[in-house]
């Protein structure tokens, strides 16, 4: 295959037919996908403007008033909750002229108000005035009558309300959806909400946030995610006590690519993933078992029984990413700990030092695949089955395909030792 190919053949499904095939067959996406800014701008639409996207936690928008500017597609959207505390989303684009509303997070009483002609809409989204006379209001006393529009023609302002956009959440992660033929999230989700309802999720709190700005295609991290076949070379202290054995494949119908570790791996001089004490009422498996899910398209979900990291992959342009890892933590485990904000930065520390090690190699794979020599790789199937899915969930959107990955029979298969040996 040459490259660069024609845009054109992005939409040809002969273009993805090496990686349509069984993995053990299989190639890998096309390379162009990681580099074309042609195919970054199919995918902003196909995908992410079609899918359930993640944006933020719930904790950055707990209560009525807080909002937060987030982006899916190139648009910018305004979450927030209105006096009834329901999450709500909406176009963050002005009904008169078109102006941004706002910018960045923060909290407003009642309405937010555009900073160019001052109309107001509430936090429903619905328009309330054209301009509003608050006691704060710019316009000075005397000149309010010219602002008067008493007598416009034609102008209804209950059809000047703020674009709507779906939005929902599960556990602590809020989504929006700019596809209004989109099934609902929980069709997305599959049964990973199921698999994970014993670790109360929704009661988990925001600890700690950091953000990576990263010079690689947002579905190289996807994909660094989900396959432990680097984890010799990229993690040398991680696999001493991780080992290749005891990862299980964990994922049943869905978007998304779930496998976990049990046991967990032990602490290192490095740190780990131990330290904070274990929320209560875990069943014997769930309270041993590290869960890492990539949920289609860009979050990572690690749940472990004394806290939860997401990894949100924000496409940031062609070859462009911005990570964002959100650490949270329960009230219960905080409770325990003799050094609670101790044990969250040692958390923190461990996760940040493996993040950096993938992030230095996805930038290097971004930058190989920069060369027109490479046409794509074969998959080693044991491992890189993960990717294999993904990468044709990814397909599926691009070509308008509405396929549920299927799950595997047994709850968790094998990744390393014999071929889909249910565990034991
Ligand atoms: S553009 Fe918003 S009030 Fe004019
Ligand atoms: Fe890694």
């Amino acid at each position: 295959m040459m490259r660069p190919l024609d845009p054109a053949q992005f939409l040809n499904a002969e273009t993805y037919a090496r990686t349509r095939l069984p993995v053990e067959y299989a190639s890998t996406l096309i390379p162009d996908a990681y580099t074309m800014a042609e195919f970054y701008a199919l995918e902003q639409e196909r995908v992410f403007a079609n899918s359930w996207v993640p944006v933020c936690v719930t904790d950055e928008v707990r209560t009525p008033g807080e909002f937060k500017v987030v982006e899916v597609a190139g648009r910018s959207i305004i979450v927030t909750r209105n006096t009834a505390g329901e999450l709500r989303a909406h176009h963050n684009v002005c009904r008169h002229r078109g102006s941004r509303l706002c910018e960045g997070a923060g909290r407003v009483e009642r309405f937010f108000q555009c900073p160019y002609h001052a109309w107001a809409y509430d936090l429903d989204g619905a328009c309330l005035g054209t301009p509003l006379f608050t006691a704060d209001s710019r316009v000075p006393v005397e000149q309010r009558a010219a602002f008067d529009m008493a007598d416009v023609k034609a102008f209804d302002r209950n059809e000047m309300g703020l674009y709507p956009v779906r939005v929902s959440e599960w556990g602590c992660l809020v989504f929006v959806c700019l596809a209004a033929e989109t099934p609902p999230l929980a069709d997305q989700l599959g049964d990973l909400p199921a698999r994970l309802n014993g670790y109360r999720l929704s009661e988990f709190r925001l600890a700690r946030r950091v953000e990576y700005q990263i010079q690689a295609d947002w579905k190289l991290i996807a994909e660094n995610f989900m396959e432990y076949y680097h984890l010799p070379w990229v993690h040398p202290a991680l696999v001493k006590v991780s080992p290749m054995d005891a990862h299980y494949r964990w994922q049943g119908p869905g978007m998304y690519v779930g496998f976990c570790t049990t046991p967990i791996a032990a602490n290192t001089d490095d740190g780990g993933w131990k330290g904070l004490p274990a929320i209560a009422g875990l069943n014997a498996v769930d309270g041993v078992s590290a869960r890492f899910a990539w949920v289609f398209p860009n979050v990572a979900v690690n749940v472990l029984p004394n806290h939860v990291v997401f990894l949100l992959a924000q496409p940031a342009g062609s070859g462009r990413t911005t990570e964002v890892a959100y650490l949270l933590t329960h009230p219960e485990s905080e409770a325990l700990s003799a050094d609670p904000a101790g044990d969250t930065d040692g958390l923190l520390e461990f996760w940040d030092s493996v993040n950096k090690e993938d992030i230095a190699i996805v930038e290097l794979v971004q930058d190989g695949l920069r060369n027109p020599a490479y046409a794509g790789g074969r998959m080693c199937y044991r491992f890189e089955e993960s990717i294999h899915r993904f990468q044709n969930m990814l397909i599926d959107r691009i070509l308008g395909v509405g396929t549920l990955p299927p799950g595997d029979d047994a709850e968790t298969v094998r990744m390393f030792g014999p071929r889909n040996a249910a565990a034991t």
